[in-house]
């Protein structure tokens, strides 16, 4: 349970990177608890949501499509003895467009922050979901500079609500932080 124990310290100290919030808890949470069996995660970035994906799946025994524009060198040499872990360097959308794996359980957003790049994102990866799935987007609000108690939305939201609105799923925000936004069918 490596990772496990690296995401338990991460979260009991609050040093993770992120700041402290709520927001990697849930991201280790919610595929455990719907006992997630396929993840992909569009973003591997330095890798910090990933390890919450991976010690999700030390509780579940899933496994993990980490999708990238580059090649996160640092991040695949961490995750080189984790063959539940299978990194894929495209961009995030012509991907989903060729992508023929099992069902989707679990799909974490947090590449493109662009409002259409994260329509296009939920509008061809949802093609891929399980009866079963749910989507969280990350970056969905930012702290308001002039007065950092508040927070302003962003691109990720408006993306959410459109596509909640438009293909009925129902679109929960975890005002946190950074924010994540949560869609279930
Ligand atoms: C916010 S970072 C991801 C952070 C990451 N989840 C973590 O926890 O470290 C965004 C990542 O998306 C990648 N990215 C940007 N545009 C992309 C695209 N069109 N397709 C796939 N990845 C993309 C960037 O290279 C960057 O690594």
């Amino acid at each position: 349970m490596k990772f496990t124990r690296e995401i338990l310290g991460w979260l009991r100290s609050g040093n993770w990177g992120w700041g402290f919030d709520y927001t990697l808890h849930l991201i280790y949470l919610l595929p455990v608890a719907i006992r997630a069996k396929t993840i992909v995660e569009l973003g591997t970035g330095r890798g910090t949501s990933l390890t919450a994906l991976a010690a999700a799946c030390e509780v579940t025994g899933g496994k993990i499509i980490t999708v990238d524009i580059e090649k996160c060198e640092k991040v695949r040499e961490k995750f080189k003895n984790c063959p539940y872990v299978v990194f894929v360097q495209e961009d995030s959308v012509s991907f989903a467009k060729k992508y023929s794996g099992d069902p989707v359980d679990f799909l974490l957003c947090d590449s493109n922050h662009r409002r259409k790049h994260v329509l296009n994102e939920l509008h061809y990866w949802s093609k891929h979901l399980s009866s079963r799935g749910v989507i969280a987007v990350h970056d969905t609000q930012r702290p308001n500079p002039e007065n950092p108690s508040e927070f302003i939305l962003n691109d990720p939201y408006y993306a959410c609500l459109e596509f909640s609105r438009e293909k009925g799923y129902k679109f929960i925000h975890i005002p946190i932080k950074y924010g994540l936004g949560v869609l279930v069918k």
